[in-house]
């Protein structure tokens, strides 16, 4: 099925300019880019993001570090998408990621991880448009 799912190049892996490399990759891997943005989030829009995780120990660290830099925003879109990405990603940890997933080359730790994408349908149904409105569907 052609699905969409929302990607967050974060903060850690835009100060390391790895953002190029990120995107060239989601690409070379078939995923077309139907929307991008640079945006330096607020604590209110990073908290409302993360939401689900609002009781987690990690919640407060996870915000702080959402905002201590800009990010960048993608939808991406292909058959099976949302699975799609998360292999493409590698396990949260970057330590237990699988050779050659994104998380491997570009993360740092559990927190600084690289890269975000909606890990199921009903996510990407609340991620994207949490970001992007319809219109701004344009690739
Ligand atoms: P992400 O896929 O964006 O979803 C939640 C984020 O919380 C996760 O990636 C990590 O950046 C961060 N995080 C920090 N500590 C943990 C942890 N112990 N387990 C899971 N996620 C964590």
């Amino acid at each position: 099925m052609l699905e969409q799912t929302l990607a967050i190049v974060k903060p850690d892996a835009v100060r390391k300019k790895f953002t190029g490399a990120i995107l060239a990759r989601y690409e070379k891997e078939g995923f077309r880019i139907r929307a991008v943005k640079m945006r330096h989030l607020s604590k209110a829009e990073a908290e409302g993001f993360y939401a689900v995780h609002r009781e987690r120990p990690f919640f407060r660290s996870l915000v702080d570090f959402m905002v201590s830099g800009p990010v960048v925003l993608v939808v991406l879109e292909k058959e099976g998408a949302i699975l799609a990405h998360r292999t493409l990603m590698g396990a949260t940890d970057p330590a237990k990621a699988e050779k050659d997933t994104l998380r491997a080359h570009f993360g740092e730790s559990i927190e600084c991880n690289a890269v975000h994408g909606s890990d199921s349908a009903e996510t990407a149904r609340f991620e994207i448009p949490y970001f992007f409105p319809t219109v701004e569907l344009v690739g």
